[in-house]
């Protein structure tokens, strides 16, 4: 009995509309691809779409520091996403966005069926304002001391030295990070998803066994520490939609993202004829995936099914969570050069090979994914190029020379054949479970077995015996027809190598079907190479790459837009606010020496530090460097030391000033002195 032909509806993660996809995002992109080819070319109607997330401040922001409209930024942004994407193969039926007319009127008949439901609260909260932006400030955008333990410089929304959460107003000395200036604490009426009204449906929803026991389990324990309302409007100035009923407010991002899923949909079928509300309906009978990371678990398996299930729509039939890239054992790092953009990839490898590479390691489960890059080589190499075009290279030769390209009808290896056909349950098995890394085992076990039994009945030798002519063409088609299988079987994870394969073979495409028989009495073409083996050095190079296009911008423009270029303007646009030589003089730095590093019991993140500073006192400074330095590396050594900077009193004791570091988001360094400078010299 064929399997009758499901209906099914995919998406991935919407990608913002203001960055560019890097390696991370790729693993998603291709692990959903892979599972959609595998449907369609199963014969299912599945349908995969996609948009760019294009609302919110931080897009709104970045326009303006580039002159731009926020419609002209996600404009760019997408045509340059949509670029990426055609190139690794993934192959969206639609991408769309949500500043569409579409999204506008799902979110509003969403919005609305939620209010009338009795699910939208309304209450006055308060706020960070930035008096000279002009807006609101999310947690992000401002910085301060921490309430808890007093260190400087952290967000607002946690401590990163003593992991405190907190509101942003109750950080001391609030700065916002726009401006420079301190912010002002102001009222604001804002609409609530009441969230804790679907404690008992997101109980049963979240254990029907549409989720990986890993995220239900994760679940569970939120939900049973109760859950809060969820604040899905922001004021203006806010890139996003209106909302209809709160002139002034907006939807929160996080709001119309997961609906654009829908209005990517909706948009298709405006295109195609097909039938939305049969995949939306509360009834309907067509599934409908998400595939997304582990960190937006609470938006979809959470807020988003709420809101469907209020708006009287069906909720989805799997979200399958993955988790992060790794690249050689460690998070993805801009001075490593590892922080690897989509289009500095393409510049130095094949986007197959990362596919491959992705598809060997990734299973069900969410567990993160690492990219060694050593490990990438080797197995491309040694899977793809040694293992299976290699058979199709040694055999295609001598069908074309000898026999006019003809592959005969004979079958040299019946029991091998065997094998091969009835692999194709099992395969579609482990594809349809997203157990890729187990399909290519099998995968490259078949490839194994076919290149042993080739070695073992040396075709080069028959080639040269006489009267052996039969058996040549019958031992070179019945390999050329296990390279078939294998690239039936690949197909959906190396769908270009695929494509020259059946260019090759004669064939159209591959359809999952076609193993159910031999390729026989058909004429194959000559044998173009179809893979080009990785070279390390060619890694290396896109390493090289990744550092430079990670360095710091060159004077670009600044939050405020360009700056105006006059006879006495600077040419270099500031980094951070303006600051005058005044201000400068106000900093005491000095040169000091580290005369004892040690651990702070119950610090996660600090190091306390005993200085000599040169003034015959000895002073503390605890310094969040724990992640990054060994207290034996710092003994002895010369730093420099923010020495005028008011003391300020932490959970493990007073320190008394700061050493002055460089770093990014992975890295800090202490900046080094030279070693002929004493403690006590001033720096300026
Ligand atoms: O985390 C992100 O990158 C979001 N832009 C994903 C949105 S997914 C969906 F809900 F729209
Ligand atoms: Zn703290």
């Amino acid at each position: 009995m064929p399997t009758p032909v499901r209906d099914i509806l995919v998406t991935s993660a919407l990608p913002y509309a203001n960055g560019q996809i890097h390696l991370g995002h790729l693993l998603e992109y291709i692990q959903t691809d892979i599972w959609v080819r595998f449907q369609k070319s199963r014969g299912h109607r599945c349908t995969y779409v996609c948009a760019s997330d294009a609302h919110g401040t931080a897009i709104m922001l970045k326009a303006q520091s580039e002159g731009i409209t926020p419609e002209a930024l996600i404009d760019q942004v997408k045509a340059e996403h949509e670029r990426d994407f055609a190139a690794f193969g993934v192959n969206f039926d639609h991408f769309h966005s949500t500043h569409s007319e579409e999204n506008r009127v799902l979110s509003e008949m969403i919005y609305e069926r939620c209010r009338d439901g009795g699910a939208i609260k309304r209450t006055v909260i308060q706020q960070l304002f930035d008096t000279e932006k002009g807006l609101f400030l999310a947690d992000r955008y401002v910085k301060g001391q921490c309430p808890k333990c007093d260190a400087l410089d952290q967000y607002g929304d946690n401590c990163e030295v003593c992991s405190a959460t907190y509101e942003a107003y109750e950080l001391i000395n609030p700065v916002s990070t726009l401006s420079g200036t301190a912010p002002e604490l102001r009222d604001s009426e804002h609409l609530f998803f009441d969230l804790p009204q679907f404690q008992d449906f997101l109980k049963t929803w979240t254990t029907s066994g549409r989720l990986q026991p890993q995220v239900s389990n994760k679940l569970a324990e939120w939900l049973d520490s109760g859950l809060m309302p969820w604040d899905i409007s922001r004021d203006a100035p806010y890139f996003g939609f209106e909302i209809p009923d709160a002139p002034g407010k907006y939807f929160y991002v996080w709001l119309d993202a997961p609906i654009g899923y829908l209005a990517s949909f909706r948009a298709y079928c405006d295109q195609t004829g097909m039938d939305f509300d049969a995949y939306w309906n509360a009834d309907s009978q067509a599934e409908v995936y998400h595939f997304i990371g582990k960190d937006i678990v609470n938006f979809h398996c959470l807020f988003w099914p709420a809101m469907l299930d209020k708006a009287g729509l069906r909720t989805p039939t799997g979200v399958n969570v993955h988790g992060f890239v790794t690249v050689n054992g460690a998070k993805m790092s801009k001075s490593r050069g590892t922080f690897i953009q989509a289009s500095t990839f393409l510049q130095h490898l094949n986007p197959e090979c990362l596919r491959y590479y992705y598809a060997s390691k990734l299973n069900s489960r969410v567990e993160d994914t690492d990219l060694n890059l050593e490990d990438f080589v080797q197995k491309v190499n040694s899977d793809l190029v040694g293992k299976v075009v290699n058979i199709a290279s040694r055999s295609a030769g001598f069908i074309v020379k000898r026999f006019d390209g003809e592959l005969g009808n004979v079958d040299a290896n019946p029991e091998l054949s065997a094998q091969f056909m009835n692999a194709q349950d099992r395969i579609a098995e482990l594809y349809e479970a997203r157990e890729f890394s187990a399909a290519v085992r099998e995968i490259m076990s078949l490839a194994d077995a076919a290149n042993a039994w080739i070695a073992e009945v040396q075709p080069w030798v028959i080639a040269k015996q006489d009267g052996q002519d039969a058996q040549l063409q019958a031992t070179c088609a019945t390999a050329l027809n296990y390279f078939r299988w294998l690239m039936i079987y690949l197909q959906p994870i190396v769908p270009d190598l695929a494509a020259r394969a059946a260019e090759f073979l004669q064939v159209d495409t591959f359809s999952w079907n076609d193993a159910g028989h031999a390729l026989t009495d058909h004429r194959i073409s000559k044998f173009k190479p179809l893979l080009q083996r990785v070279e390390m050095d060619s890694v290396n190079a896109m390493l090289e790459a990744g550092k430079a296009s990670a360095a710091p911008a060159d004077g670009g423009p600044t939050e405020s837009g360009p700056t105006e270029s006059g006879p006495t303007a600077s040419t270099v646009a500031p980094l951070a606010p303006e600051c005058t030589i005044d201000d400068f003089a106000k900093i005491d730095m000095r040169v000091a020496r580290i005369d004892v590093a040690e651990q702070v019991e119950g610090a996660k993140k600090l190091l306390k530090l005993t200085l000599d500073d040169g003034s015959g006192t000895p002073r503390t400074v605890f310094s969040g460097i724990r992640a990054y330095y060994e207290p034996a590396q710092l003994t002895g050594r010369l730093c420099i030391v923010l020495a005028n900077l008011k003391p300020r009193k932490m959970k493990f004791g007073l320190s008394e000033g700061m050493v002055v570091a460089a770093g990014d988001d992975d890295q800090v360094f202490l900046l080094d002195v030279n070693t002929d400078a004493t403690p006590g010299m001033r720096v300026s």
